[in-house]
């Protein structure tokens, strides 16, 4: 049997170059070696505050991503968190297995709430819900960022818990282990390459959107920030911008970093940039074509109930798996 994979993306805007270079470029290069559960984590985005009409748009809207990235319904698994209620039972039980210390703990917790005005309980308790995302389902591998890592180490420990707590010797819960790229698992902002590339950032030319125009990839990229060296190498301390710039195009070309170098070393920045915007710009136009054909598809509908019925076949099994452990009911 195929080992089994579980990823999320929240539903908080398009996703960036960085969210596809990070993970989902490889939830598609992973589906033949997996059996492969690709989730729109809109449960996840209601911690912070969101426009309803806006947030139900942008769900449906990442679904089709999803599909026009290569995600095939065939081979995985596509569904809404929200239509899996499964994860609210477990998360209940997660958060009752987890202490608050180690909430408070989290790097995006601190990050995210010193953002807010009000900071919801949600947005502490975020990781035990992804927690249970991912072990509901079995889950051996999750690939993600870099920036998921430490929200996956707290779901080992859970998992660890859980088994040790409840399973009278057994293993009630799969432990499950990041899968994260060696290049490109942090794509960092093309204004401040010291800070991570992030669809919430407020300065609209430090990122490029999956469905940017041609026209606006070229200008974001042209503005990118480099240095004054003016040549092309990689160097992640004294040139973050570059390499950061040579990391996207690595990762959208297929072509390694050094050999790159050799090609870019010494024909300037400008080349370097237009080259670059091109290569994005023919990966993400077939992909846009695609998205637009799906948005208002029933076929979508199609697969999305599909993806929800056999996710809820699975989730549930588990979930009664845990309650009985826990000795919740009758
Ligand atoms: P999210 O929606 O912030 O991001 C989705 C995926 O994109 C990766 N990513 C990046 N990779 C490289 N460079 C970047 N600049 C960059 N920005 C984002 C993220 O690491 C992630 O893999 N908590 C998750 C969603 C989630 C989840 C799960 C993931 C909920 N439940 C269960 C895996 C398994 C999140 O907020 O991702």
């Amino acid at each position: 049997m195929k080992k089994r994979i579980f990823s999320g993306v929240q539903p908080t805007g398009i996703p960036t170059i960085g969210n596809y270079v990070g993970a989902m470029k490889h939830f598609v290069d992973l589906q033949d070696e997996y059996d492969c559960i690709y989730c729109v984590v809109d449960q996840h985005a209601i911690t912070v505050p969101q426009n309803p009409t806006v947030l139900k748009e942008q769900t449906r809207s990442l679904a089709a991503l999803y599909i026009a990235l290569g995600i095939d319904p065939k081979k995985s698994t596509l569904f809404i968190q929200s239509e899996v209620p499964a994860h609210s039972q477990a998360a209940w039980i997660a958060l009752c297995n987890v202490g608050i210390g180690e909430l408070e703990r989290m790097t995006q917790y601190k990050d995210k709430s010193a953002k807010q005005e009000t900071v919801s309980a949600g947005l502490l308790c975020y990781p035990p819900l992804m927690a249970v995302d991912i072990a509901l389902y079995d889950t051996h591998v999750v690939p993600v960022g870099d920036d998921q890592k430490q929200h996956i180490e707290l779901t080992r420990d859970f998992v660890n818990r859980f088994n040790s707590r409840y399973g009278q010797g057994q293993d009630l819960l799969v432990l499950p282990e990041p899968l994260i790229q060696s290049s490109g698992a942090r794509v960092m902002s093309l204004q401040d390459p010291t800070k991570k590339m992030s669809k919430s950032d407020s300065n609209q030319k430090s990122y490029v959107l999956l469905l940017d125009e041609p026209s606006v990839i070229r200008k974001k990229i042209k503005s990118a920030v480099t240095d004054s060296s003016g040549l092309v190498y990689y160097d992640k301390e004294n040139k973050p911008g570059v390499s950061n710039l040579l990391t996207i195009f690595s990762v959208f070309s297929g072509r390694s970093i050094q050999d790159l170098e050799q090609e870019y070393r010494e024909a300037g920045y400008g080349k370097f940039k237009t080259d670059l915007a091109e290569t994005i710009i023919s990966v993400l136009e077939p992909i846009q074509e695609r998205y637009n054909a799906l948005l208002h598809s029933q076929e979508l509908d199609r697969i999305l109930d599909e993806g929800a019925k056999r996710a809820n076949d699975i989730a549930n099994e588990t979930l009664k798996r845990m309650e009985k452990a826990i000795g919740l009911g009758r």
